[in-house]
């Protein structure tokens, strides 16, 4: 790369029919070295005509502007052929303008107010993801240009037949007992997409949630992931669920699954919350999974739950150490015993975690995972014990390509993508 080509900027068009936030805009960039502010549009007609003369490499649209909105301005920026890329800017976080504006090619969606941070942070990723000839990109950050080798991570989602039971408790002390116990790098998902409650357990803010990640869905890497997944202070990094139910609709099976078998590539193990339920998504999920933990509780309900689940596992030759049963609230009073569980079910209980409603009632409402709060707990030592196991036994024969969309096909679901998903971990590993 030339001195001429290092020293170029991210040329930023900025389009608002506030004067106002132009300038607080600019002002936000300002102290930016590899960006640049080259002009301010008031209207989407303005963006346009601006867009087509000084070819930014960004446009920042804002969604709601007189003459022509934003998506329109958006389209027509894309159908000009001037090769910027559209960062589109909304109060309005509606998943219906979402979508409109994806489908109008916009990169990214920033929902007013957002930080400085939050800014800088989109027109990079966007600039280093954008289809310019190579000639006119610059390298954003040092940072973004170490590369770090690619994983082989492992999937371990806490599943559970009945709601209710503590799987987002046992998924987020899991990740975060993992990562201590390890030191290794631990994703945690919360794949209860529309009522995903993981971040309320840590203390988390969906400011970024996996509709972030939908503009990248073709070109996600660990660059993306660094960016787009919140830092829990344990060093778990957390991919939480929509901010708000209807868009979790945006979350197709197969993007779910393409995010998860990415995410592989830039970590250890990947823990997935789940939601009860064999709709594409879970199912998907499943058969993905290196390891599946299947929380219940000691009650005639749960256990029938349980053994159909355990049954349609076996049907689905998922081989027997996949799946890994967790008796929560083991030590309830009136709760059936563990013994007679495991023969009931015909497969053993791999962990007991006893019942401590108090301080796992506290630690939910601190945000503060007991794992690490209260670790001599039994509760924990539990948990702690399971993180153990699971970072020690060896990975299984998960998703072999005879075994690939088992449960897709006992449901009859088209899942085409599935396949190729799983031929192209096989072949890499
Ligand atoms: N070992 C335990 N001891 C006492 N209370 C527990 C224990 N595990 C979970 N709980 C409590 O049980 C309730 C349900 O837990 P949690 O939300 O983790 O379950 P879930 O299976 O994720 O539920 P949902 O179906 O709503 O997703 C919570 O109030 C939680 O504090
Ligand atoms: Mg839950």
């Amino acid at each position: 790369m030339s001195a001429n080509q290092q020293s170029k900027k991210v040329r930023v068009l900025i389009a608002d029919d506030m004067a106002d936030t132009r300038e607080n805009l600019t002002k936000l960039l300002y102290f930016e070295k590899d960006i640049e502010v080259v002009g301010g549009a008031s209207d989407g007609q303005q963006a346009i005509d601006m867009a087509k003369k000084a070819s930014p490499d960004i446009v920042l649209l804002d969604l709601n502007m007189p003459v022509v909105d934003g998506i329109t301005a958006a389209a027509a920026i894309r159908e000009s052929g001037c090769g910027s890329a559209v960062i589109m800017m909304s109060v309005q976080d509606d998943v219906q303008y979402f979508r409109q504006a994806m489908l109008a090619g916009a990169r990214e969606f920033l929902t007013k107010p957002f930080t400085g941070q939050d800014l800088i942070g989109a027109i990079r990723r966007v600039y280093e993801h954008s289809e310019r000839p190579s000639a006119n990109r610059v390298a954003v950050t040092p940072a973004q240009t170490v590369s770090t080798p690619i994983k082989n991570g492992r999937i371990v989602t806490v599943f559970g037949p009945k709601g209710g039971v503590g799987r987002t408790t046992i998924a987020v002390n899991l990740a975060v007992a993992m990562r201590s116990a390890s030191g290794k790098e631990v994703a945690l998902v919360d794949g209860n997409l529309q009522f995903g409650d993981a971040g309320v357990l840590l203390s988390l803010q969906p400011h970024k949630t996996i509709v972030d990640l939908l503009p990248h869905v073709s070109a996600l890497d660990q660059e993306i992931f660094d960016d787009l997944l919140l830092r829990h202070d344990s060093g778990v990094r957390v991919l939480l669920a929509p901010a708000r139910p209807e868009m979790a609709e945006l979350i197709t099976p197969e993007i779910f699954n393409r995010i998860l078998t990415k995410l592989r590539e830039s970590f250890d193990y990947i823990v997935v919350d789940t939601f009860p339920s064999f709709q594409d998504t879970m199912l998907g999920t499943l058969d993905v999974s290196d390891q599946v933990l299947v929380v219940f509780t000691g009650e005639m309900t749960a256990i029938k739950n349980v053994r159909n689940f355990v049954d349609v596992t076996r049907a689905l030759g998922y081989p027997r150490e996949k799946l890994m049963l967790v008796l929560n609230r083991a030590d309830s009073a009136g709760g059936i015993k563990a013994s007679d569980i495991e023969k009931s079910l015909g497969h053993p209980i791999s962990e007991q975690i006893p019942s401590d409603y108090r301080l796992v009632a506290s630690s939910l409402n601190a945000g503060v995972p007991f794992v690490s709060a209260h670790p001599k707990s039994k509760v924990a030592q539990g948990l702690i014990d399971l993180a153990r196991r699971i970072a020690e036994v060896a990975p299984s024969e998960v998703s072999g390509s005879s075994k690939a969309g088992r449960a897709a096909q006992m449901f009859k679901i088209p899942v085409p993508f599935r396949r190729r998903e799983v031929t192209r971990q096989v072949s890499s590993s």
